[in-house]
C-alpha cells in the first residue's frame, strides 16, 4: 500500500530548518488559493485572530480542508469575547465540533481543532 503525503508551508519569512519536506511558499497566507483540497489546514499565524478566522473559514466554505487546527493570538483585553467571536466565524464557514483549548502557561493564545 503506498501512502502520499504532501504539505504546502505560506510563510511570512523565510523559513529554516525543515523537519519534512514541503513546498515553501513566500507569501502572505491571506493572498494563498489552494489549487487542491488538503486533509488538514494547520495554522500558527501572529495576526489578528478575527481577521484569520475570516481567512481559515473560506476553507470550509469551499471544501478545501477536512480537518483544522489552528493557534489564534489573543488580544491582552477581552480575551473570552475574542474566543467567542472566532467560534462564531469558524462555524459561520461550516466548521463543526469545534474544540478550543488554552495551555496553562500561556493565556495569550488558544488552539482550536475543528472539522468541515
Ligand atoms: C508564532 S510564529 C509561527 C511560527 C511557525 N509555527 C513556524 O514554526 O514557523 C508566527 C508566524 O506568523 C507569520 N505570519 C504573520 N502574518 C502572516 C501572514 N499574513 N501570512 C503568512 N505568515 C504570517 C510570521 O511570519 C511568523 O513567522
Amino acid at each position: 500500500m503506498e501512502h502520499e503525503v504532501g504539505a504546502i508551508e505560506v510563510h511570512g519569512n523565510e523559513a529554516d530548518g525543515e523537519l519534512i519536506e514541503v513546498t515553501l511558499l513566500h507569501r502572505s497566507a491571506f493572498d494563498f488559493e489552494p489549487d487542491e483540497p488538503a486533509d488538514f489546514l494547520l495554522c500558527d499565524m501572529a495576526f489578528r485572530p478575527l481577521e484569520v478566522a475570516s481567512m481559515l473559514a473560506r476553507y470550509a466554505r469551499t471544501r478545501t480542508a477536512r480537518f483544522l487546527i489552528a493557534n489564534f493570538k489573543l488580544p491582552m483585553k477581552r480575551k473570552a469575547e475574542i474566543v467567542a467571536r472566532i467560534r462564531e466565524v469558524l462555524e459561520a464557514g461550516g466548521f463543526r465540533g469545534l474544540r478550543v483549548r488554552q495551555l496553562y502557561h500561556d493565556r495569550d493564545e488558544v488552539t482550536v481543532f475543528a472539522r468541515a
